[in-house]
């Protein structure tokens, strides 16, 4: 099957090497030039655990191409997915810019029939945009049809995701669409989940909300914890132990960030409040997550009462550990707030620096990168932990205590043992627990 992949970002790339490694022969296109050259290189544009040798060893194959021209693409393909980046706009809209004029471009290159799938993470009823869209605009009798295949990748184990899915949600409205899309995933035919088009969208928002859900909900029980004796940790492992809850996304902690959920909770009250349903559960789950980073700021100015001009260490800049991805990561709000305050910052992170410095560039003695933990702690009056890395989790804590000006730590992502740090002296701030 020749498969097209338009936009070769954090998912669409995954989704090419992926699709690849199962035998398709695929073809990526970007509209950044950059990121092409990179991936027919053989050097992704983005970091993903396990993607770089992945992506190598199929250029070798000779299953996987890049071209810049979305033309090519089109024309060279029988099943198109669609992963272009569907962002928020402010009143919490999806802004469809990318799918219409993706969509636009499709219906005037069909040159054969072509199945259209949406990937990336689209409201309810896109596809009925993406048909009438279609017939609009194409020059062609040619046929085609539009399926949704929602992705379900973690950015940090995103190739992992992939090559062993939980589930495969397929969502079509012709026996054509479904025999192509089951013949790609057949290696997964054991956990296809076949629906309407509809259905399959709503799933999509409606796992992604769920698991926002989870969060927010530990989070508020958290800010329960902190006001009595109780250890949030444990209450999760409580709670976790029955399988109807099970253990996974209930870590207290800053808050979830990403390319996804801020945007699809926000996406899914949206579309509800449009369709005339009360969303205010999630309104209340994307309230909670938006707390987390005043709960943070009112931790930092108790331990350090006055902010201005002291040396803060920030360790953690990506929105989640084993990721360079900044999108939504607490630390953006955090760090404009500290420096609002006129703090002086000391950062570091093993892969977000980069992307990070684009929105805070390096200014002495506001902001200061660093290429290690301890050095951006050197002097310091605190130290921030932001994302759980595990390399600050093994950090040598009693360097730290000599290297640092004051033994304060405020611990977002709860990654110490509070008796270890604290008999080096350190006072110590965590989530949920004394
Ligand atoms: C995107 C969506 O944001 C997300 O909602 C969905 O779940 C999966 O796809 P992601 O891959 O993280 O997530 O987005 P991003 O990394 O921004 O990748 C989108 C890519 O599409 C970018 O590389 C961008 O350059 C490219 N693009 C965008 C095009 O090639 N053409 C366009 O018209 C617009
Ligand atoms: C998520 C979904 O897991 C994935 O299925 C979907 O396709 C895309 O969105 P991702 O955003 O990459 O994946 O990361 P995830 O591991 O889900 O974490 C999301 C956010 O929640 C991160 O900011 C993380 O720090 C936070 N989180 C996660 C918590 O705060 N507590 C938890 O217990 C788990």
């Amino acid at each position: 099957m020749k498969i097209g992949i338009i936009g070769t970002g954090y998912v669409g790339l995954v989704t090419a090497v992926g699709l690849a490694d199962m035998g398709h022969d695929v073809i990526g296109t970007d509209t950044v030039r950059e990121k092409i050259e990179k991936a027919s290189k053989g050097i992704p544009h983005l970091y993903e655990p396990g993607l770089d040798e992945l992506l190598r060893k199929n250029l070798k194959r000779g299953n996987i191409r890049f071209t810049h021209s979305l033309v090519k693409a089109i024309q060279e393909s029988d099943v198109l997915f669609v992963c272009v980046n569907t962002p928020q706009k402010e009143d919490g809209t999806t802004d469809m810019t990318y799918v219409e004029s993706v969509s636009r471009t499709i219906a005037e290159n069909l040159n054969s029939y072509k199945l259209i799938v949406e990937k990336s993470t689209v409201p309810v009823r896109t596809s009925l945009w993406i048909r009438r869209t279609i017939n609009l605009y194409k020059r062609s009798d040619e046929d085609f049809d539009v399926a949704s295949n929602p992705e379900f990748l973690r950015e940090g184990s995103a190739v992992q995701d992939f090559m062993n899915p939980e589930r495969i949600v397929i969502g079509v409205e012709s026996e054509r669409a479904k025999e192509i899309l089951v013949g790609i995933y057949k290696k997964f035919e054991d956990r296809i989940l076949i629906t309407n088009i509809d259905t399959a969208e709503i799933i999509k928002h409606a796992s992604n909300s769920f698991l926002a859900t989870k969060i927010s909900y530990i989070n508020l029980i958290s800010e329960l914890c902190e006001k009595t004796d109780a250890d949030v940790e444990l209450v999760a492992k409580g709670m976790g132990q029955d399988s109807r809850i099970g253990p996974q996304f209930l870590k207290a902690g800053l808050g979830y960030g990403g390319s996804c959920f801020p945007k699809d909770v926000r996406a899914l009250i949206k579309m509800g409040e449009d369709l005339g349903v009360d969303m205010n559960l999630l309104s209340d789950v994307d309230k909670i997550n938006k707390q987390r980073i005043k709960v943070f700021l009112q931790k930092i100015k108790k331990a350090l009462w006055i902010v201005k001009k002291k040396k803060i260490a920030v360790l953690g800049l990506s929105f989640k550990p084993e990721t360079d991805d900044i999108r939504n990561a607490p630390g953006i709000s955090i760090i404009k707030e500290l420096l609002a305050d006129g703090a002086n910052l000391r950062l570091y992170d093993p892969k977000a620096m980069d992307k990070m410095k684009k929105i805070f560039p390096p200014k002495i003695p506001k902001i200061l990168y660093f290429q290690s933990p301890f050095e951006a702690v050197e002097g310091a009056d605190a130290m921030l932990i932001i994302t759980e890395w595990n390399e600050f989790r093994d950090m040598d804590m009693s360097k730290v205590r000599e290297l640092m000006a004051n033994p304060i730590i405020i611990d977002g992502r709860n990654v110490f043992k509070p008796e270890e740090v604290r008999n080096l002296g350190f006072e110590y701030y965590l989530v949920g627990k004394k």
